[in-house]
């Protein structure tokens, strides 16, 4: 099983990014996960989509033949970033490859409420025609005071949030077992 990953920070010491790598490596024997470069993506240009950059139609070929969408979201001002909603608009269009894809959702921020909207948001953008990804219900994973919680290496040691992750990881390869046919 292949899961692609779209992490919606570029920040070198990114959070969300520390994260994704940390399940990256975590659940690598159940299941693989590549992080997109979706932060070097042009801004989305209407005028640009049926003849785009090269890296628009590398990113289109990797979401198509992936199995699932890991979103590790921060939070920007109540809502997702710029970097996360321009690659959502670039693959809402044209092929729309996100369209029946299983997709969960993660965040990090050092606030306590751990990307809460930003989530609710994301949730409701996934949900649009275009994107129409067949997001995994509940299993809501904000990781709030996340500067608490992950190491100079990267790793997360909060046991209760990585035994949680555990079983959001769990729940959503069932997930994915469950209604992938409607992705092939
Ligand atoms: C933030 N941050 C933030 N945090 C939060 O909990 N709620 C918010 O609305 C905002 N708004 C916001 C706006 C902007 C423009 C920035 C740059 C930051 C703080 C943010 O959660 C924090 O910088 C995270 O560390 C960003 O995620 P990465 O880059 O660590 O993955």
């Amino acid at each position: 099983m292949k899961l692609v990953a779209m992490v919606g920070s570029n920040r070198k010491d990114s959070y969300n990014m520390k994260l994704a790598s940390f399940m990256q490596k975590r659940y690598h024997e159940k299941i693989e996960i590549e992080i997109l470069p979706i932060g070097q993506l042009p801004f989305y240009n209407q005028d640009d989509e049926l003849n785009p950059p090269a890296i628009v139609e590398d990113i289109r070929s990797k979401i198509k033949k992936s199995d699932g969408i890991l979103f590790a979201t921060p939070e920007y001002n109540a809502s997702i970033s710029g970097l996360m909603k321009n690659a959502i608009d670039w693959f809402s269009r044209v092929d729309k490859v996100m369209v029946n894809k299983p997709a969960m959702i993660v965040g990090a921020s050092m606030g306590k409420l751990g990307t809460v909207k930003a989530q609710m948001q994301l949730r409701q953008i996934l949900n649009a025609p275009g994107v129409g990804t067949i997001t995994l219900p509940g299993n809501e994973v904000y990781v709030g005071s996340v500067h608490e919680k992950i190491d100079g290496n990267g790793n997360l040691n909060d046991e209760q949030t990585v035994q949680f992750i555990d079983s959001v990881v769990d729940n959503f390869i069932n997930w994915i077992e469950k209604v992938g046919v409607l992705n092939k």
